[in-house]
């Protein structure tokens, strides 16, 4: 039982052998009027999986959780740029205590495994608002993904990183329920990111504070400096050698010395 009885945040859980994308499918869903908030659809494969800045997320049928839910946030619109954060702190938190794996967050919300000397992306989130009121939430997670299945040398897996355990179903059931109530805060906060804690938690995770970056901003824009503050509207603020500040909304970022 994925969806826990006494409390039904979760209303209905569907497994799909293949799809397209699991954030395609629950959009069109969504806009058809045929989901529920508190949907969630797993897939077992994805064909077309789609990632931040129009990119493909693609990973073998079955090495991973690809999954998407669908939210009706009640709190400000304005606000709901920090789902997605919120559900990589929710994540990061549930992997490290399920599969024992050091994890991070690089922002916005590349979920890291950290090793020594090394953090591979594991994770990766991409929230698309689909109307005035819903926001489709999908999770991408690496879990046995071997070496050579590695799309870009710079990924890894919870196997690769020497999981405890990499059955898929209780670390979906862990991610989810991390989310459910990190998500219960921030709404109860109206979406205030500081008084829910969720900025907090956000910026404990956030491995990419304190590091010199190198930002590649949506417009081609590069950007580098010394990543300073995540602020109350989720955007990096980066410090030029000049000590000019600046926020930064979307972009690639790129880590560069430890
Ligand atoms: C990224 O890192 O750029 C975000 C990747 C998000 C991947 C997940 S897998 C489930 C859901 N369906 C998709 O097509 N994408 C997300």
């Amino acid at each position: 039982a994925l969806l826990h009885e006494e409390n039904p945040f979760w209303t209905h859980l569907e497994v799909l052998e293949s799809v397209t994308s699991t954030n395609t499918e629950l959009v069109s869903r969504t806009r058809a009027g045929e989901a529920r908030p508190g949907t969630v659809l797993v897939a077992e494969e994805q064909t077309a999986g789609r990632g931040r800045l129009g990119r493909a997320w693609s990973a073998p049928a079955k090495s991973g959780l690809f999954f998407s839910v669908l939210l009706r946030p009640h709190a400000p619109a304005e606000r709901w740029g920090w789902i997605p954060l919120l559900a990589g702190v929710a994540a990061a938190g549930a992997l490290a205590r399920t599969a024992g794996v050091d994890t991070g967050l690089k922002w916005p919300n590349d979920i890291l495994a950290t090793g020594a000397d090394e953090e591979r992306k594991i994770g990766g989130i991409l929230a698309e608002r689909v109307d005035g009121e819903h926001v489709v939430l999908g999770i991408g997670l690496n879990v046995t993904l071997r070496e050579e299945e590695l799309p870009v040398p710079t990924a890894g897996s919870l196997a690769l990183a020497g999981a405890q355990g990499t059955d898929r179903d209780p670390i979906l059931r862990a991610v989810l329920r991390a989310f459910e109530d990190w998500y219960g805060r921030w709404t109860a906060a109206d979406g205030d990111p500081a008084s829910s804690d969720v900025l907090e938690a956000y910026a404990a995770g956030c491995v990419t504070l304190g590091r010199s970056v190198r930002a590649m901003l949506p417009g081609g824009e590069e950007l580098l400096g010394e990543a300073v503050a995540v602020d109350g509207d989720g955007r990096l603020v980066i410090a030029s050698e000049q000590g000019v500040q600046r926020p930064v909304a979307a972009g690639d970022i790129v880590h560069l010395r430890p």
